[in-house]
């Protein structure tokens, strides 16, 4: 009996000394591997978090019901830090863009000195502060604009040449990547083809009567000159760099191309964001102070664009678009200021 336990014992014990034989093996002959290939297969884990990361629409995010408005999706949860650094990269280019890309750029030299949260506000993420929620899941789109497919670098430099009056960012900069990324990854949780509530702008109704410039230069000096002075020029930071409020007219201001000068977006916008700090669920602004005062603005010089080559089907050119040609009868003054509802009706028929 005893031989027998002797054996199990050591029959045992050469089982697991065996194993350990080949562990350390399989150790010796791995670990200079993996440290020779360290960077390479770091890039290759991250590439496979990255991918990971803007995952397609996960339910359990984003209850419908639940959560009445767009969240951006946290960068908090992303692990990675690679990838984190790209995306916090993008939101520091939107927040404060002209540090690194306006007139006195650190990367170059191609915009006005508006910073894009001036017009996208909190990074693109304040509920219709002309938010980013909807640019991840309804890009590339078909555009009237240019009457074609846009993706969303073609629609940042849209607003590098227009907002920002500037020349388009390189699409294969590391800049552009970083902003692309930034709007893909905060609006992951959007299912793809479907419009987030509470992105982008929210709809105003039209006046009965034409926006009065006149009665929004009171409206103006009231309530929008203390902050972005009387002459609409704004103030600029201490170091230069960056508007502390930026200008709403004039030769450092957006052009004639671009979607604030259209009157209803410059409404919208305004409405539900100026003066500055209110939201949509308390604007301060009646919807006549709100009109009035974007044609005050709208009435003011500001940079003009030759674009020959939009709106190639005039039918779809918007009705508040400030200058012609236009598809209809309607004089320029009135579709720059209204009113809109005889423009809309005709258009109907
Ligand atoms: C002067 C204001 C202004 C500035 C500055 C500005 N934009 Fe815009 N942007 C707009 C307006 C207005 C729209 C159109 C909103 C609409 O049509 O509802 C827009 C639209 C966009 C869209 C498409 C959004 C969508 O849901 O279709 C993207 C993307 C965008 N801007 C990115 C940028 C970036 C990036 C910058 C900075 C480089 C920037 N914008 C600077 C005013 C601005
Ligand atoms: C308390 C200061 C303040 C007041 C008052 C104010 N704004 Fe602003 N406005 C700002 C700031 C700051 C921004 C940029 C927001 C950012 O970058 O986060 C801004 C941005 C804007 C923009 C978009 C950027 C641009 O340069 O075109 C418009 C348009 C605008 N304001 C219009 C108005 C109007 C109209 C009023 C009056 C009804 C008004 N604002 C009142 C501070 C103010």
């Amino acid at each position: 009996m005893k031989g027998t336990e002797n054996t199990e014992v050591l029959m045992g014990i050469i089982t697991r000394l065996t194993r350990l034989v080949i562990v350390l093996l399989v150790a010796l002959i791995l670990v200079p591997i993996l440290i020779i290939n360290r960077t390479e297969i770091a890039d290759r884990l991250s590439a496979l978090f990255v991918e990971q990361e803007i995952k397609p629409y996960d339910e359990s995010l984003h209850i419908k019901n639940q959560i009445k408005y767009w969240n951006a999706f946290g960068i908090e949860r992303i692990q990675d830090s690679a990838f984190r650094e790209k995306v916090e990269y993008g939101k520091e280019l939107i927040t404060h863009t002209s540090k690194y890309l306006g007139p006195n750029g650190s990367v170059a030299k191609i915009s006005n000195g508006l910073n894009c949260q001036n017009c996208h506000l909190e990074a693109g993420t304040k509920v219709y502060g002309n938010n980013y929620g909807s640019v991840a899941s309804l890009y590339p789109k078909f555009r009237p604009r240019s009457g074609g497919e846009v993706d969303i670098p073609a629609r940042i430099n849209g607003c590098f040449e227009r907002s920002m009056n500037g020349t388009p960012l390189d699409r294969d900069s590391k800049e552009m990547e970083a902003m692309v990324t930034y709007m893909k990854y905060i609006g992951s949780n959007v299912p793809k083809g479907e419009k987030a509530t509470g992105s982008g702008l929210k709809d105003l109704t039209f006046l009965d009567r034409a926006a009065s410039p006149e009665k929004g230069k009171i409206v103006y000096q009231a309530k929008c000159a203390s902050c972005h002075m009387e002459d609409g020029q704004g103030v600029l930071n201490m170091d230069s760099l960056e508007y502390m409020y930026p200008p709403l007219w004039g030769e450092h201001s957006f052009n004639d191309g671009a979607g604030l000068s259209r009157i209803t977006k410059m409404a919208k916008y305004v409405k539900y964001n100026m003066p500055f700090g209110v939201s949509h669920d308390a604007p301060q602004l009646t919807d006549e102070e709100a009109w009035d005062v974007s044609a005050y603005i709208n009435a003011q010089p500001r940079p003009h664009l030759e674009t020959p080559n939009d709106w190639p089907d005039l039918t779809k050119k918007p009705i508040d678009h400030p200058f012609g040609p236009y598809s209809d009868h309607f004089t320029e003054e009135q579709h720059k200021f209204g009113p809109f509802k005889e423009i809309l009706n005709k258009r109907k028929q």
